[in-house]
């Protein structure tokens, strides 16, 4: 085996990159912001949160993404913690951005979930928690707000296990909730925490009672610790005790209660990414897999932003650096195309400045500005022919033709659906008969596209509902049978931006029907990018 550059592997090991995953409103955001102020990202509490009550509508949300930078920044937040890089990735929280949620999800190493105590398991965290499952990412639970009146804790642990098919690990177990919420007990510890509501100050110490035995509890919790104490006697013997190993191979979470609005339990997250996240890990290329700590420099690009300078038509593409080290005018080969290009002036984002990249290892997301060049998927390495893999699109939902009300504009049009779906904004289908249609996993998505088809590309287009319930990424066992499916399905066929062979099903009960039918053909609800 080849020995890896000692300072490389000495800063791999130090990266911990990781998104947050939550439904709406269970206090991502919050939390976010939190472990930005624990980090000493930021100085005060408000400032991310700002950023997205301004984001509510669409209209605000196209205001704010024209202001050069505030998107991009919010995108990735890299600050220091314990002598740790701590990349956290920003997931959009609005569900029709959840394909773009799904790729973020594909540069991370681990990820903490927010539950919301009063409200359980919810339909996005149902669905993102599907998405870490596909490369076993190691999950932290933080269950939020248990200074309101929620679910008996033990109740949310069974609905996480169940719904989520994943094994809790209890590690903080809570004192009471609402307004008897007295703190939590850290089993691994055997210390109480207690909670002093309303603290607002990252700094401030937490009181630690020592043991769950100790009368002091019990003078002043008389109410609140025996049920407490049942409740650990039964999940000490009948929850599963924290196993690292299970947690790395994606099998169990450890689990956290606490209050991120009052600063209660951040601290142990963090802790916990630190002690128990994994470094970058090895990753899949293809035709070998890719060792963090190996020198010559590889990574892919997981999501392209638009409109960072909405008068350059300033693009950028975040990249994941999975080996090696990023120095400023680097030249790479570009995988796909073929060619070499330069890096220059690639972007890092603090809390709320970008600022040029001096020094990136795996693990880290540097900001490529992107003039086409890039597309979601794609490779960059120092030569080496490979492809890094898993990158996903999802079939969309919802469907719209597009036509341009000025048949001129047609060209423009193309050209620009093209340019926006080869972005990952929307996706674009061009049926065998040559109609365009589009294809989203959220409504908003298309009110986007429209908007920015409008200003950027200058065309007005008329967008109808089509009449499809979803698209299947087809893949044949040989040419014979592709024909031969074509011919029969030659109006339900389309190809996508990247020219794959897609089947656009009407109705759930057909497309099973056609399954049926065609047993060895595969009929794919997802495929990778590259
Ligand atoms: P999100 O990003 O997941 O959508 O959630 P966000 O952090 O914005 O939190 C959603 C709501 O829940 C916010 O209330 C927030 O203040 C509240 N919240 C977050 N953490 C806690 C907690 O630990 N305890 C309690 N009681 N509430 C919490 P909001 O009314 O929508 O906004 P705001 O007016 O409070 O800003």
């Amino acid at each position: 085996m080849t020995a890896f550059p000692p300072d490389l592997l000495r800063d791999v090991q130090r990266r911990r990159t990781f998104a947050i995953i939550s439904h709406p409103d269970a206090g991502k955001t919050t939390l976010t912001e939190k472990l930005l102020l624990f980090g000493g990202a930021i100085q005060m509490a408000g400032t991310v949160k700002a950023r997205k009550s301004a984001r509510h509508a669409t209209s605000d949300w196209m205001e704010v993404e024209k202001q050069r930078g505030i998107s991009v920044t919010s995108s990735v937040m890299q600050f220091e913690y314990a002598g740790h890089t701590v990349n956290l990735l920003d997931t959009p929280g609005h569900e029709d951005f959840s394909e773009d949620t799904y790729r973020v999800l594909t540069a991370v190493d681990a990820a903490v979930m927010v539950i919301d105590a009063a409200k359980g398991v919810e339909a996005q965290t149902i669905k993102l928690l599907e998405v870490c499952r596909l490369r076993n990412t190691p999950i932290i639970t933080f269950v939020n707000k248990m200074d309101r009146e929620v679910k008996p804790p033990i109740e949310v642990l069974e609905e996480i296990e169940s719904v989520l098919k994943i094994d809790c690990a209890p590690v903080t177990w809570p004192i009471g909730m609402g307004k008897a919420f007295r703190g939590v007990y850290h089993l691994l510890h055997d210390q109480t925490m207690l909670f002093r509501p309303g603290e607002e100050h990252a700094g401030g110490e937490t009181e630690l009672i020592e043991g769950l035995d100790n009368p002091k509890l019990d003078t002043m919790f008389p109410m609140e610790m025996p049920p407490m104490r049942e409740d650990v006697e039964l999940i000490q013997t009948a929850s599963h005790p924290f196993d690292i190993t299970a947690f790395l191979a994606g099998h169990q979470s450890p689990v956290f209660f606490g209050s991120g609005i009052n600063n209660f339990g951040v601290r142990e997250i963090l802790q916990a990414l630190i002690e128990w996240a994994p470094p970058p890990q090895h990753r899949d290329a293809g035709v070998r897999m890719v060792e963090p700590a190996e020198a010559p420099f590889t990574g892919f690009v997981f999501k392209i932003q638009a409109n960072m300078d909405p008068k350059h038509r300033d693009r950028i593409a975040f990249f994941r650096v999975c080996s090696g080290r990023y120095s400023p005018g680097m030249k790479v080969q570009h995988q796909r195309m073929g060619r070499e290009m330069k890096l220059g002036n690639a972007l890092t984002f603090m809390a709320n400045e970008r600022v040029h990249m001096e020094d990136a290892v795996a693990g880290d997301i540097i900001g490529i500005h992107n003039h086409g060049q890039l597309q979601i998927g794609d490779t960059l390495t120092e030569g080496e022919t490979l492809r890094f893999t898993g990158i996903p699109y999802f079939a969309p939902e919802m469907f719209r033709t597009a036509r341009s009300r000025d048949p001129i504009k047609s060209k423009q049009l193309q050209k620009g659906l093209k340019e926006l779906g080869e972005e990952g904004a929307i996706q674009v289908f061009e049926t065998l008969t040559g109609g365009m249609l589009l294809g989203a996993v959220g409504q908003l998505q298309f009110e986007i596209v429209a908007q920015r088809l409008q200003t950027e590309y200058n065309v007005d287009a008329i967008y109808a509902p089509a009449d499809i319930h979803t698209a299947r990424w087809l893949t044949f066992p040989d040419e014979a049978s592709q024909r031969q499916f074509e011919k029969d399905q030659q109006m339900r066929m389309a190809v996508d931006v990247d020219g794959n062979a897609v089947y656009l099903a009407t109705n759930r009960y057909n497309l099973e029907l056609l399954i049926e039918k065609w047993p060895k053909v595969g009929f794919h609800a997802t495929r990778e990018h590259g």
